[in-house]
Order: C-alpha cells, then sequence, then structure tokens
C-alpha cells in the first residue's frame, strides 16, 4: 500500500469512528469515550487531512469548524411550505381540537359520559429556538435553510454544518434519496449562560434569552462564529421526501433517529386526550430542570394518512396543536431599588417590581446582584424590564425596554449612607492580584463600615456563628435572632453566652422549656474546635476550608490573630488577597474586643496546639525574596541571592558592587534589588516578617541551628497521654534542647511518640504508621542516655 492509501484508510476509518460517537452522544445520549479520547481522534484526523487536503471531503468531522464569511445569505424556497402551529393555552382548547380530530376523521367524540374513540398522539416538547430545514441527498447533508416566511428562507448551509448534533452524513441504510428534515435549532440554557458570561467579559453583547442567542448565533454571516456558539439541533419532522417512509409519526421519527438524526427524548406516543394532559403536566413539572427552554408541548394526530385526510387551514395544520406553558418571560415595571446589607457588610441592589406572572409564580423582586449589573443593564426607576424566571428558581432582570422608558424615570443610586444603620457606605474597588501584583479589575463592591453596629450585618453574623458547621447552637433561628438583636439583647456574638433565663423567657414564642433549651445549647456551644471558632467568625472570603487550613498549620488562636499577611501566604491556597483580608480582620479593634470578650465569656478553644512542623518547613531565604515581589526578581534570581548572601540581612545590605557578582543576576535586576530595599518601608517590611517567622518558629535558620550538632536534630517528637514524673512542659524543653521539635500530631513524619497512661488517638496513629513508642520510663532513660541531667 502507498502512503496515500495508507492516510486515506485510517482517515476513512477515524471519520467512521468520529461520526459514531457523536451518534452516541447526541442522539442515543450514550457517550462511548471520553471527551479527551474524542480529542485526540479529532486531532489526529485534522492532521491526517493537512497533510492530505486532497481527501478533505464536506462530510468529514473536521469540517464543522466553519468556512468562508458570506456577503449575504441566499435564497432557498420550501417545496413543501414550513408551517406553524396553532395555539391551546387552556386544557378546553386541547379538548375542543381533540373533538375537531375525531369530527375530522368521522370518529364518534363520544357523549355526556365520555367513551368515544381515542386517536393516538405523537407529544413533543415545543422548543423555543428556530425552525430549520436540513436537506439530505444520497445521505448527504447538501442545504440548511431558515424558516424565513414559510415559503421563502435562508441560506445557511455553512451555519448548520458547525452544529455539533446535526449529521453531516446519515448513518444505516434504507434513506430516500432526497430526505428534508426539519426541526428546531436551539441553545441548551447552560450553553447561553456560559456564552453571556464570556460575552459580558470581553464587552460583546449578551442575549436576553436562549431563543435569542440561538437565532442570533444561527444568522451569521461568518460560520466560524456560528462554530463558536453551543447550539444544538432537533428534529420534529420531514418536508420533502423522494421515497416511503414509515405510516406514522412516532415511527418515522424513530427511523429518523437510527439514521442518526437527534430527536426528543421526550417523544412519547398519548392514546386520547386525558393522556395527552397527562403529558402536558408531567413535562410542565419538569420544565425548569429541563436543560433547554420550551414554551409548551405539542401534539399531533400520530397516523401519516389521518394527517393527510385533515390537512389544513391558511398556515396552521388541523392535525397538531401546540399546548403552551404560562410564559418564562413577562414585562413588568422597575417600581424601585432597594438596597440589602449582607453579612459582610456588602450593600446589593434589589429590584422592587410590579407583582407579575412569571412561569406560573408571582414575582414582586429580582436580585441585581451589583452595581455593575445595574450599570450594565442601564436601568433606570420606572423603566419597563423584562423578568425572566427559567432554570433556577431566581427570578431575573433580563433587560430594559429602552422604547417604554417613561419621562420620569430616575436613576439608581447607591446610597451615601446604610439604608440600616446609617453608616457610610464605602466603595470597594475589586482587586485581582496576578502573582502578588495587583491589578484593579472592573467590579466594585458597596460595603456598609457599621459591622456589628449595623443591625443588618449583626443579625447575620449571628445566624452565621450559630450555624451549623460554625459553633451548630441548636435552635437559634433567624426568627430568635432577629428578635435577640431587635430587643437590644444581643449586640456581639459574645453577648450570646450572658443571655440571662429571665430575658430569654420574656421574648414572644418562648417558655420555660425553650428557654432552658436555648441556654443549655448554648453553653453546649461553647467549646469549639479552633477551626470552627475561626469559621464562625466570618471573616470575608474564609469559608470552612480556609478556617480548617489556618487552623492546622498555626494551632493557636494566638499566633492566626498576629499573622502577618505575607506569613500567612505560606498557606495552601492562600493570596495575598484573603490572607489581608484575615489580618485586617484581627486588626480591627472592635473584632479584637468582640474576641477578648467571648474568650472572658467562658468559650473555650480545643484543638490548639503547636505550629504545624510541615507548615514550619514552607518558609526558606529564596522563598522569602520571591514572596516579596521585587520586579525583575525570579523564583532562580532568588536562589542565587540566598546562596551568594546566605541571610535577609546580607541581601538588604549588599551594595551594587556585590550584586554585580551574583551569577545570572543582570544589572536590571540587580537596580530593582537595590531600588526596592533603599526604599525604608520595605526594609523595614521585610525584617518584621522575618521577626514573625522567627517567633512563630518558621524561620530557615531556626531550622539550620538545630541541624547543626544537637543530638535530636532535625526530628519531630510527639507528647502524649498523662506523664508522671516530668511535666509536658519540662519534657518539651528538654527534647527542644536536644534539637527536637515537638508537635501536636503525628505524622509518617514523627520520629518518636512519648506515651504515658491515657494516650488515645495519637497512640493509636503512631502504632499504625509504625513510629516508635516510647513509655515515660524509657524516654528519661533515652534522655539520660544523651546526656541529659535529670
Ligand atoms: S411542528 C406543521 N413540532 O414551533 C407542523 N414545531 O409554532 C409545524 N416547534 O415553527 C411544526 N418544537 O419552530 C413542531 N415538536 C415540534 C416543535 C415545533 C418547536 C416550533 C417550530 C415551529 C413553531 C410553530
Amino acid at each position: 500500500m502507498t502512503d496515500a492509501q495508507t492516510a486515506a484508510n485510517r482517515i476513512h476509518a477515524l471519520r467512521a469512528e468520529l461520526d459514531a460517537h457523536n451518534h452516541r452522544y447526541y442522539v442515543l445520549d450514550e457517550p462511548s469515550v471520553p471527551d479527551a479520547e474524542y480529542d485526540r481522534l479529532f486531532r489526529e484526523l485534522q492532521a491526517l487531512e493537512a497533510e492530505h487536503p486532497e481527501l478533505v471531503t464536506p462530510e468529514s468531522p473536521t469540517q464543522r469548524v466553519g468556512g468562508e464569511a458570506l456577503s449575504e445569505f441566499g435564497e432557498v424556497r420550501h417545496e413543501v411550505p414550513m408551517l406553524s402551529l396553532g395555539n391551546a393555552f387552556e386544557e378546553e382548547d386541547l379538548r375542543a381540537f381533540d373533538r375537531s380530530v375525531q369530527g375530522g376523521l368521522g370518529l364518534s367524540a363520544g357523549d355526556l359520559f365520555g367513551g368515544g374513540a381515542e386517536v393516538e398522539y405523537s407529544c413533543e416538547p415545543k422548543l423555543d429556538g428556530l425552525a430549520v430545514s436540513l436537506l439530505y441527498r444520497n445521505g448527504q447533508l447538501v442545504r440548511g435553510a431558515t424558516r424565513g416566511d414559510g415559503s421563502t428562507g435562508e441560506d445557511i448551509s455553512s451555519n448548520v454544518r458547525t452544529i455539533r448534533n446535526v449529521p453531516l452524513k446519515l448513518q444505516g441504510e434504507g434513506w430516500p434519496e432526497l430526505l428534508e428534515v426539519r426541526g428546531e435549532v436551539y441553545m441548551p440554557k447552560a450553553g447561553f449562560d456560559e456564552l453571556n458570561v464570556r460575552q459580558a467579559e470581553s464587552g460583546g453583547k449578551t442575549f436576553a434569552n436562549p431563543r435569542n442567542a440561538a437565532a442570533g448565533s444561527l444568522r451569521q454571516l461568518d460560520p466560524k462564529i456560528t462554530a463558536s456558539r453551543p447550539l444544538e439541533f432537533c428534529c420534529y419532522g420531514v418536508g420533502q421526501v423522494s421515497g416511503e417512509l414509515p405510516a406514522t409519526q412516532v415511527g418515522m421519527l424513530q427511523q429518523l433517529k437510527a439514521w442518526g438524526v437527534p430527536i426528543s427524548r421526550e417523544l412519547k406516543l398519548a392514546k386520547g386526550v386525558e393522556q395527552c394532559l397527562a403529558y402536558y403536566r408531567d413535562i410542565g413539572e419538569r420544565r425548569m430542570d429541563l436543560p433547554y427552554d420550551i414554551d409548551g408541548v405539542v401534539f399531533k394526530v400520530n397516523n401519516i394518512e389521518d394527517q393527510q385526510q385533515l390537512g389544513f387551514r391558511a398556515r396552521t395544520p388541523h392535525w397538531a396543536l401546540a399546548h403552551k406553558f404560562p410564559a418564562q418571560e413577562e414585562l413588568t415595571e422597575l417600581l424601585d431599588v432597594e438596597f440589602q446589607v449582607g453579612r459582610t457588610g456588602a450593600v446589593t441592589p434589589v429590584a422592587r417590581l410590579k407583582p407579575v406572572k412569571v412561569a406560573g409564580v408571582t414575582v414582586a423582586n429580582a436580585t441585581l446582584h451589583n452595581m455593575d449589573e445595574v450599570a450594565r443593564l442601564g436601568l433606570m426607576i420606572g423603566d419597563t424590564v423584562i423578568i425572566r424566571r427559567a432554570g433556577d428558581v431566581i427570578p431575573q432582570v433580563m433587560q430594559v425596554v429602552a422604547e417604554r422608558r417613561p419621562a420620569d424615570a430616575r436613576p439608581v443610586h447607591i446610597p451615601e449612607q446604610c439604608p440600616v444603620c446609617g453608616s457610610a457606605v464605602e466603595r470597594t474597588q475589586l482587586v485581582k492580584r496576578s502573582k502578588g501584583k495587583a491589578t484593579t479589575s472592573e467590579g466594585s463592591v458597596y460595603r456598609c463600615v457599621g459591622r456589628l453596629a449595623c443591625a443588618a450585618q449583626l443579625k447575620q453574623a449571628i445566624i452565621h456563628f450559630a450555624s451549623r458547621r460554625a459553633l451548630d447552637i441548636e435552635g437559634l433561628g433567624d426568627k430568635i435572632v432577629e428578635q435577640l438583636v431587635d430587643t437590644g439583647l444581643v449586640a456581639s456574638p459574645a453577648d450570646l453566652f450572658t443571655l440571662a433565663y429571665d430575658q430569654v423567657v420574656a421574648l414572644e414564642g418562648f417558655a420555660d422549656l425553650s428557654t432552658r433549651n436555648l441556654i443549655n445549647a448554648i453553653k453546649d456551644s461553647s467549646k469549639p474546635t479552633l477551626a470552627r471558632f475561626i469559621y464562625a467568625l466570618g471573616i470575608p472570603d474564609v469559608g470552612e476550608e480556609t478556617a480548617k487550613v489556618l487552623a492546622r498549620a498555626l494551632g493557636s488562636l494566638a499566633r492566626i490573630r498576629k499573622a502577618l499577611p505575607e506569613v500567612l501566604t505560606y498557606l495552601p491556597d492562600v493570596g495575598l488577597e484573603v490572607a489581608s483580608e484575615i489580618h485586617n480582620f484581627f486588626a480591627d479593634e472592635h473584632n479584637q474586643q468582640v474576641i477578648e470578650a467571648l474568650l472572658a465569656r467562658g468559650l473555650s478553644l480545643q484543638e490548639e496546639g503547636d505550629l504545624n512542623p510541615e507548615f514550619a518547613a514552607c518558609a526558606t531565604l529564596p522563598g522569602f525574596i520571591d514572596k516579596l515581589n521585587i520586579p525583575f526578581i525570579a523564583a532562580t534570581g532568588a536562589e542565587k541571592l540566598a546562596a551568594k548572601f546566605g541571610t535577609l540581612e546580607g541581601i538588604i545590605k549588599a551594595d551594587w558592587l556585590d550584586l554585580r557578582q551574583v551569577e545570572r543576576l543582570n544589572e536590571k535586576a540587580a537596580k530593582s534589588l537595590r531600588d526596592f530595599f533603599d526604599n525604608p518601608a520595605n526594609a523595614q517590611r521585610a525584617a518584621l516578617i522575618e521577626a514573625q517567622l522567627r517567633e512563630f518558629g518558621m524561620h530557615w535558620e531556626s531550622e539550620k541551628k538545630t541541624i547543626e550538632g544537637l543530638p535530636l536534630a532535625g526530628q519531630t517528637w510527639v507528647l502524649t497521654g498523662t506523664l508522671e514524673l516530668m511535666s509536658r512542659d519540662v519534657a518539651k524543653e528538654k527534647l527542644e534542647a536536644l534539637g527536637a521539635k515537638v508537635a501536636g500530631s503525628v505524622s509518617a513524619r514523627t520520629h518518636c511518640v512519648v506515651a504515658g497512661p491515657g494516650a488515645g488517638s495519637k497512640l493509636a496513629k503512631a502504632n499504625e504508621l509504625g513510629v516508635r513508642v516510647l513509655d515515660e520510663e524509657a524516654f528519661l532513660v533515652e534522655l539520660k542516655g544523651l546526656g541529659v541531667a535529670l
């Protein structure tokens, strides 16, 4: 075989395989290979076709990427007109339709007692997209067209080819020579949301709903744009056909599916009008969970001969009907914009709307997210807006109807004072940091500076403090928190711990037992783990995970409270932004008072302990230099500097000549370093961080010193259980004097565990990991052996 033949064979095999995967994925809903495998095959085909352009054919799966842009669309005449459907909104409309079908087919419609002949209907969802016609000649897709006015549409062949689930070639065999497939092109909800995010980020136009997005994407002169949009196709019928097809609507769709044409997986056959109504209700209930928008269901007389007998009137068939659902979008008036204050003080705009029914639910409020969203929508009070309630239950304001803006429309202003407490509202520019360097982004948040003096923030803070994953105070629900704050009994989380029986029992809804239960629940919550407590404080950006990381690494509240932002950035997944939030929280005087009050009122933390040795080992001199983000000093430069000067002080003091001797440190970098440390603020800051690393026992030198000479250098010991011959503090001191680190938890890195009576989980863990274990006596012998005087 020649090379070209081998390539042709492989290309053929790859196309067949990709087509089969596509078919399994889009038509049968049974993906057969992971996406990565599909991509690999696809790239292989692309590469082969690039080498052999003469072997590229229009139906190759690579040809979906979009060809040349057009200057205008050509015209397409529909040999069989593309019709529309009559609508039913009420159950009675559907019953009347059924009776007229029975009449048209000469069947008895029954009497008051029922008993008429039952007509078979195919039931399909009514997808909310746009109708297209796909023409297949000898199994090859040769043309795609829009519906247009029903008799003439636009030629959108290049665009439909880019739709992933449109078969470029029919599968199997037996298809008629000429087959015109009709159906809906639509955009699934998830793809629509993603597209709008992308569009907003790139400053492009956002779409009001998936239907508009589908229409806008399909009618693009540049098919590459269409290719980049998440469109899908679903077939519901045929137009021109040169041969025979199955004699029923359902049979025909199933035949098309066998040829690789996607059809709805909600397709059902109903016998009689009652089953149609059951289908309508069932789909209606699942509507919000479907991955695409639908505006109703379509019933079609199943028997095609019966369809022909029933015929058409003007542009709608007598044999089919659309039973519509309540609209997912409605117009209403924006009466006002009010502002809500959240736990962290964020002031967010909320739309107050003239109540309107959307998809069966009355909507009077909608979140506007933030002021950037208000600006993006160009919203003014008094505007008529489009409200949409779709995939989720929260209604959204999608668009302003600009033409309906009244003359007295008012702009939306963020209040200068907090609507709840009257404190100032401050604007914070959202800052994005890349590699520690701040770049302001467009977003901004407004915050009430009142903190716990603001009733709204206080309530939210207490609700969070008491929540299940925080202090877990059972029975302290939102309504009770509101009362406690509104009556002035509680002005900070610390006040919960001094609530007296008489105060609580006097509240609405409280009796003797419920009062005692609440007070006991508060008391029971007073011994939280360090991690829960940190989470409960509600530090901005500190969720449960970060709280756990903080507790595990730093070990004590005291250390967490004083940690500098730069030191916190040694934690996994903590950037300078979050680190600064944490630092600022603890630096805040009011927060300090609350924490002091909590501790004074009996809150005691569990699981406090030592600095985690693994965390302690993160701080190295080159890493530290890198962290300072000195322009032009990258990781390798930092390595070289550390190697040459050995200490931070050495680097700070190094003069120009010294720096120029550092291998591979160019002039620009040397100058930048000098400029950086010539600024006394930078030098002081670096020294301050270094001092904290030393204090915490994280400093690179503290490790070095122990390594030099001491008998237990580099070892980590754990003390557990009760020591009877020597206090724990003394034991710890002795071990540290020998160069060991004493840690609070056992890991594979632990060298030895000293276990006194009552030792529990740490001992078990040591045994499990095969870590050496000594009882107290053996420990003393060991110490003696190392020359320790006892
Ligand atoms: S049948 C003669 N079936 O609704 C039958 N149409 O209002 C003509 N549509 O233009 C169409 N889902 O864009 C049919 N399962 C479905 C449909 C459907 C959505 C759209 C289609 C049509 C419009 C008619």
